[in-house]
């Protein structure tokens, strides 16, 4: 495929689509509607269809439905533009991958990327070809519910994880057949919401701002992300939805991005109560001429950009453009050609491909954080299954799912009982804590715990129903929820072990555990597969590889806990009183960024630099030799952070630059080289300028961010 004639060929028919329009048809193009957000009544379709008013949908999914609603439109409409139909498709449609937190664990980006092309191939066959999905929303606040639907704190790793997304859902070019338009979402800053509220204000450094929430998004762009979904909440007292200087200054000139961009549900009205807009009509201006190309969802720019235009308060030029990039994705996608698809093509749903495909990456994102020998779990033994999370075919899918099937879930218990040669007993326990009858969990638990005193090891299934994150759901304590903590306590004073496996959208507090359970294994939530994915684990069939993409604190009372934050005058040694840390609480994260254990452990040795000098356009290789010097074959992460030592503005006191996940045998022992290069040293300096500063660099090749054991210097000349 010659994508620039692809392209060319599209817009010319954009063109000529354009000059035979209206002004209503054209602002039909930048409306979105929905159904079950706004209206069920598809008559309102159709008086709209008449007059060219609907672009795109939402909410709408299968073959059936969205090939009568295509037809029924283009049966009316004057011109026959299809509509684009769009999705949350967020982790996977039918098929339900580990939600996006989880996938970060995995550090391996090729296993989202090929977990994107499957929710692709089947929401297409749904006749979707747009997905609201990524977001790539740097969290460091687990108390926002929506750090699920990231890929976690760090600016290099989510813009990895960013590009592989755009990849996997939209193919190697745009029309691809199985491949979907990406919307990289939340621009911008939404994960800095205050106090970790979802919805609420940003306020920020413009540094922080283009240091580490905007290249994620340059990173998709440059992966090609036709869309972009602008966010609910302000920026510095502008609303992200009606912020000119960010979406037409920045997103567009700067960062390069030629697509278009959609709203967020009801973000534009959202001018009003914001204080920013004084109407609705006075919302549609500011969010058009902002930026926001589509309106998500309703009719707001149908009722007023013709009065604002004729008012000379909108560019006519800037309706043109919007509606010619939304056009030629429309032709680039082939919806011209093939407005339907073939329902037989639903056939692909929950594929064994597919399947097999959501437990390799399931498997992959499970963090071992605690291990005193009791993992892998030895045949034979009499094992206690206990804890909400145990049978529970729903919330293992995490939130965002789609439509997903509880029946193809395959839970702990069934996936234990399949693969483990011993014993397995279960037992609720209790529930998570959300329902307002939570039923006599004192029996509950008194049940669980006499099954658990007759077993030789336990293992707590625990943690969130998978309501309690995602959108709308920050929670003030990020505690293990409900009546579940004592459980854990009665399982605990059995004298069993007690391996905790805990389920969750965000971390978790575990401190009151690191010491007492005999292993702690953290499973997110891991979608169909969790089953398969967690016995793999537990058994030892697969060697836990997963490490945290998010900082995991010690108490709700000490977030926000970030790795990479910025060196202090009175750093925390933990030496003498004035120090920038809390009186009643350890220094630090529980378990740090970067984390995450192995049934073998990895040695590493022999850290050297190609040279320590560096050009402001170079590079360097830094290499380690790394040494599986345990028990068992096994992948590592090999983690590559640097500090900038002295800076014209203040530097983090680390930073990841590069990492590289390698498999192991057993006493193998290998070179990993990581590059090192110039242009990621750079930073925004007081003027606004991305510079790379002289001077000296450390750099740390380690297992985790907390990690200073092997570094090495180099100067920048
Ligand atoms: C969310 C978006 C989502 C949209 C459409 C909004 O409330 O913030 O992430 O894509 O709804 O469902």
């Amino acid at each position: 495929m010659d994508v620039k004639k692809h392209y060319a060929e599209s817009r010319k028919r954009a063109e000529e689509m354009l000059a035979k329009m209206n002004l209503t048809e054209k602002i039909g193009q930048l409306s979105q509607f929905g159904t079950s957000i706004y209206t069920n009544d598809e008559q309102v379709f159709e008086d709209h269809f008449a007059e060219g008013k609907v672009g795109s949908y939402l909410t709408i999914k299968g073959a059936e439905k969205t090939n009568r609603i295509q037809e029924l439109l283009l049966s009316i409409t004057r011109l026959k533009i299809p509509a684009l139909f769009a999705e949350d498709v967020i982790h996977g449609y039918r098929t339900t991958a580990p939600i996006p937190l989880a996938q970060a664990a995995t550090w391996e980006p090729e296993l989202t990327k090929k977990s994107c092309e499957i929710a692709a191939k089947e929401c297409y066959a749904a006749g979707i070809k747009w997905t609201f999905s990524p977001m790539v929303d740097i969290a460091r606040d687990p108390r926002w519910g929506r750090i699920a639907e990231g890929y976690g704190e760090d600016t290099y790793l989510c813009s990895d994880f960013a590009r592989a997304a755009v990849a996997g859902y939209q193919g190697d070019y745009i029309g691809q057949k199985d491949h979907v338009l990406a919307c990289m979402k939340h621009y911008v800053a939404y994960g800095a919401c205050v106090g970790g509220r979802d919805y609420d204000s940003v306020d920020m450094s413009m540094q922080t701002l283009f240091d580490v929430y905007l290249p994620p998004f340059k990173a998709g762009i440059d992966a090609g992300a036709a869309t972009v979904m602008a966010s609910f909440n302000d920026v510095n007292g502008v609303p992200c939805s009606g912020n000119k200087y960010l979406l037409r200054d920045v997103l567009r000139k700067k960062l390069g991005f030629s697509g278009f961009v959609v709203s967020d549900a009801n973000s534009v009205m959202e001018l009003i109560p914001h204080g920013y807009a004084k109407d609705g009509k006075d919302a549609a201006r500011l969010a058009f001429g902002g930026g926001v190309d589509m309106l998500m969802a309703g009719d707001l720019y149908n009722d007023n950009i013709p009065a604002l235009i004729n008012e000379g308060k909108i560019d006519p030029k800037l309706v043109d453009d919007s509606v010619l990039t939304i056009l030629t994705l429309k032709y680039m996608l082939g919806l011209f050609e093939e407005p339907y698809v073939d329902p037989d093509g639903e056939g692909c749903f929950f594929a064994p491909e597919h399947l097999e495909a959501a437990r390799e990456c399931a498997k992959n994102c499970i963090v071992l954080l605690e291990n005193n020998g009791v993992l892998p779990l030895s045949k034979g033994k009499k094992v206690a299954l206990v804890g909400p999370l145990a049978s529970d075919n729903i919330a293992v899918l995490g939130t965002w799912t789609c439509l997903y099937d509880k029946d193809k879930t395959v839970t702990i218990e069934k996936g234990l009982k399949e693969l483990y040669e011993g014993s397995v007993t279960v037992s609720k326990g209790c529930g998570y804590g959300d329902e307002e009858d939570e039923g006599d969990w004192k029996k509950e638990i008194k049940s669980a715990v006499a099954k658990a005193k007759k077993s030789d090891i336990v293992i707590a299934c625990v943690g969130e129903n998978r309501d309690m994150s995602g959108e709308a759901r920050s929670r003030s304590s990020i505690e293990i929820p409900g009546h579940q903590k004592e459980l854990i306590e009665e399982l605990l004073e059995t004298g069993k072990p007690v391996v905790l496996l805990v389920g969750a959208g965000r971390p978790l507090i575990l401190s009151e555990y690191k010491d007492r359970a005999a292993a702690i294994v953290y499973m997110w939530h891991l979608g169909t597969e969790t089953g398969h994915a967690v016995a793999d684990v537990l058994t030892g069939a697969h060697n836990p590889s997963g490490h945290l993409p998010v900082s995991f604190p010690r108490s709700t009372g000490q977030i926000p806990v970030y790795y990479n934050y910025l060196a202090t005058g009175k750093p925390a040694y933990n030496k003498r009183r004035f120090e920038a840390k809390y009186q009643d609480v350890e220094i630090g994260a529980l378990y740090p960024f970067g984390y995450g254990k192995s049934y073998t452990e990895f040695a590493y040795s022999n850290l050297r630099l190609s040279s320590d000098k560096m050009d402001k356009k170079g590079q360097i290789e830094v290499s380690v030799d790394v040494e599986n010097v345990g028990e068992y074959g096994g992948a590592d992460v090999v983690q590559l952070y640097i500090r900038d030592l002295i800076g014209s503005r203040v530097r983090p006191v680390k930073e990841l630059k590069g990492y590289k996940k390698l498999y192991l045998e057993k006493g193998e022992k290998k070179t990993v080289t990581i590059k090192l290069k110039a242009k990621d040293l750079a930073f925004t300096n007081d003027e606004m300028k991305k510079v790379v500063e002289e001077g000296e660099f450390l750099v740390f090749v380690a297992h985790d961010s907390s990690d200073s054991e092997l570094s090495a210097t180099f100067f920048v000349e």
